[in-house]
């Protein structure tokens, strides 16, 4: 095939991009977005400071034109993300406690339900551990709310969207023998075997060279998958150029194949220039919107060849 979505879909996969909303009056943006992905992400309209900027005063206008967009153009949606120690709007980084605990399950509930219906996968919770050979979670105003705030969150966004695959999303959880990585996978088999409800890891895939795509990533999908959980590829983008970064697309895309439950991957923009990495060349069309090597390559992979 030759989009990245029908290629994708050819082995009953997906391959979406973030999408933001502010983007979406820019003809050039949307036109490789509408013909290359068939999953979406909004990269920022449904976090908790854009859906909850004041407590219990839900704003979705952002998040519904992503969604609207991605609705109507065919297209299924991620959701990210439900609970996150970042991007928090003012009045929950200032809350703790039973008060925060309740805030937290609150907002993942009425998120939830807006959406409900909407969403592929939910990322229910991002970034809960720490970086480092500590295999620890992340200090942050939610872990301080007691050891069980992931599960628990878990179990309201099942409630609310009993449709919605719910997924736990990290970055540098590539690498099998990380400390992390071994982390997240002593949670996932933990929620498994006591039968908290998560169906999915999501492995971000921000590589750069200091965190390069490590040589046993598809081992880490293969654990992960193993587990009883699907795998996605959730916000992937490749620091570097040319011929380099195409091989490394090639790899990444060929390691998520090998494993039948690594079933989508989403890039973290469009183009070069719609990065978080504004520096960086890390996706896979360049900022006039032309295809790259590592565009071919993906395209490639995704083809069999
Ligand atoms: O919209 C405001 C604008 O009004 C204001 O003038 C401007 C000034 O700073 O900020 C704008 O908001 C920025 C927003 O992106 C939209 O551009 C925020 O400051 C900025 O912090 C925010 O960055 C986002 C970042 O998450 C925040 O954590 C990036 O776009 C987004 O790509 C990035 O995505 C994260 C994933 O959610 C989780 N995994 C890592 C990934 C990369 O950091």
């Amino acid at each position: 095939a030759t989009t990245l979505g029908a290629s994708a879909a050819q082995t009953g996969r997906y391959f979406g991009t973030a999408i933001s909303a502010g983007k979406l009056g820019d003809s050039t943006y949307t036109t490789i977005a509408n013909r290359e992905f068939d999953m979406v992400t909004a990269e920022n309209e449904m976090k908790l400071d854009a859906t909850e900027p004041n407590q219990n005063q839900f704003n979705y206008t952002a998040g519904d034109r992503v969604a609207n967009w991605a609705t109507s153009n065919g297209k299924r949606l991620r959701g990210h993300t439900l609970a996150w120690h970042s991007q928090q709007p003012g009045w929950m980084q200032n809350t703790s406690g039973t008060a925060l605990r309740n805030a937290m399950l609150n907002h993942v509930t009425q998120v939830a339900t807006h959406y409900r219906g909407k969403i592929y996968a939910w990322d229910v919770v991002n970034e809960a551990f720490a970086d480092g050979s500590s295999g620890a979670r992340r200090d942050s105003n939610l872990q301080r709310t007691g050891n069980d705030w992931i599960e628990v969150a878990f179990r309201a966004a099942r409630a609310a969207d009993p449709g919605a695959k719910l997924c736990y999303n990290d970055y540098n959880i590539d690498n099998a023998d990380h400390a992390k990585t071994k982390a997240v996978v002593a949670m996932v088999r933990d929620f498994k075997s006591r039968g908290v409800p998560i169906d999915c890891v999501g492995l971000q895939g921000h590589f750069n060279s200091g965190n390069p795509v490590p040589s046993n990533f598809r081992t880490t999908l293969s654990t992960f998958a193993g587990l009883g959980v699907d795998v996605q590829i959730t916000e992937l983008d490749i620091q570097g150029s040319g011929t380099d970064q195409a091989n490394k697309y090639r790899q990444v895309t060929n390691d998520c194949l090998a494993i039948s439950r690594c079933n989508g991957i989403t890039v973290w923009g469009v183009r070069d220039t719609d990065s978080w990495r504004p520096g960086d060349t890390p996706l896979l069309f360049d900022g006039n919107g032309n295809k790259k090597p590592a565009y071919t390559a993906t395209l490639e992979a995704l083809n069999g060849g």
